[in-house]
């Protein structure tokens, strides 16, 4: 590696990324690019690739963002956070996995808005233990279900929350 190269140095799931700029990474390219055509994070999906649905979203520094609309150089020196990052049991897989009561159907059918739900959603419960409808609406409201799973996923993270308060529950 050149002496003289700029390096982009981004964490994601805990490992540490050098990109030599130029060569892995361009002005242009956009972190939903980096992430899956780079370096192969395909949990985010890229649908609209223009802001407008919430398939693409990851968090940075616990934020969620939107990956389409995220420079790849804007992510030096912070943390990024995808699907793949979170443990099998995180308690928002759980309950996303484990929605499909009768009288509000499945949280998810074809599945390609789902990485982007579950990420809005562990944002919205580290900032919220116990939220409100309005206020799981209001924090999922950038996101599109093309197969219309709305009620379903509102009811995973009404679940997600419940969960994720026993657990820290439990540990306490
Ligand atoms: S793919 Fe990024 S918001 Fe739709
Ligand atoms: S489950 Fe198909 S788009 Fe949401």
């Amino acid at each position: 590696m050149s002496t003289t190269a700029k390096i982009v140095r981004i964490t994601i799931n805990g490992k540490v990324h050098e990109l030599e700029a130029g060569r892995d990474i361009t002005p242009a390219m956009t972190l939903s690019h980096l992430l899956r055509e780079k370096l192969s994070y395909t949990g985010l999906k890229i649908s609209c690739n223009e802001g407008a649905c919430g398939a693409c979203t990851v968090l940075m520094d616990g934020k969620a963002i939107l990956s389409c609309m995220t420079l790849a150089v804007q992510a030096h020196g912070h943390e990024i956070v995808t699907i793949e990052g979170l443990a099998k049991n995180d308690p928002v897989i759980e309950a996303f996995a484990e929605q499909c009561e009768p009288g509000y159907g499945t949280a998810l059918q074809c599945g390609m808005c789902t990485p982007g739900f579950v990420m809005s959603t562990k944002a919205l419960l580290s900032e919220v233990d116990k939220p409100t409808m309005p206020e799981i609406k209001e924090a999922l409201s950038g996101h599109i279900c093309r197969c219309g799973c709305y009620a379903g996923i509102a009811q995973a993270v009404l679940h997600a929350a419940d969960k994720q308060s026993s657990k820290k529950g439990a540990k306490s």
